[in-house]
């Protein structure tokens, strides 16, 4: 596990965008041989986004030969509502970029047949050959995709009933009406996303500073499913200062003690692996 700590989430959306442009330059992805990306949504991310177009247009990244996943949506959601999943992605960035709208793979939540849908998504990304690089979101509450506290820490994707805190932290985005928050959601498991080569995990903001503090200073714990990629090989945990203020000294310190080598990770440097840690 890697502990990133950055200043603010401007910092964390830049860093983000060149771990990604490093990634899919080192693969040289090309026809038949395509770079896997696994994707979020919400505000965490934007910024991120944001930066891949500017890096697209000024022509350091194609997207021609990546496939993407996205970690979750809405049951039930029209696909054109303006809060849907495919809305957020079309919008915020696969339009803006060179992505073959086919290689894009959004849940659909609209699917007659849900349990159907969400094998389907994991055979697609089986088939892709799996995901090199997963990047994530967390709530307040640990959660990752909608894997709420209690998911199980092998699940694979699935429909989710959503927790009460992840219905009340989404009402602003319904008219603040926590009735028009759809109850379900289809996700990809905490198992889905640990078979990926490499997990990214996004973390801003004081409100989230105790779902950090408890992925990575207590132990595995399906109440913070979070917490279960301490188990995996290649987790980065990205924040900014306000997100370490549950941590204890100790932990900031030794990690910012790092932030030479998190800095060659972003510009292709050779990092020296035995001060970094796993
Ligand atoms: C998004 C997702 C969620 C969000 C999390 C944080 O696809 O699966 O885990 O990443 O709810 O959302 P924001 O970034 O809006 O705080």
């Amino acid at each position: 596990m890697r502990l990133i700590i950055l200043d603010d989430a401007d910092v964390v959306a830049e860093w983000a965008a060149r771990f990604v442009l490093q990634r899919v330059t080192q693969f040289a992805p090309g026809p038949g041989r395509h770079f896997v990306l696994g994707l979020p949504t919400g505000g965490t991310p934007l910024g991120m986004y944001r930066k891949l177009i500017q890096f697209h247009r000024e022509g350091k990244i194609s997207f021609k030969h990546v496939t993407t996943f996205n970690m979750d949506e809405y049951v039930g959601l029209p696909r054109d509502h303006p809060e849907s999943y495919h809305y957020y992605m079309w919008n915020e960035f696969f339009r803006h970029v060179d992505i073959e709208p086919a290689n894009a793979h959004v849940l659909d939540g609209n699917a007659p047949d849900l349990v159907a849908e969400c094998q389907r998504f994991e055979d697609l990304i089986q088939q892709a050959g799996g995901v090199h690089l997963f990047i994530g979101g967390i709530g307040p509450d640990g959660h990752i995709a909608f894997n709420e506290p209690g998911s199980s820490l092998v699940s694979r994707t699935r429909v989710k009933t959503l927790a009460y805190d992840t219905l009340e932290a989404n009402k602003r985005f319904f008219g603040n009406d926590i009735s028009k928050v759809p109850r379900q959601a289809l996700t990809v498991g905490v198992g889905t996303v640990m078979d990926a080569k490499e997990v990214m995990i996004l973390i801003t903001g004081v409100h989230k500073s105790l779902a950090l503090a408890k992925a990575v200073e207590e132990g595995v714990n399906h109440m913070w499913t979070v917490s279960a990629f301490q188990q995996h090989a290649q987790t980065l945990f990205v924040c900014d200062e306000a997100a370490t203020l549950e941590l204890r000294v100790k932990t900031v310190k030794y990690f910012k003690a790092l932030s030479e080598e998190h800095q060659k990770m972003i510009e292709g440097k050779p990092v020296d692996e035995q001060r970094v840690i796993h």
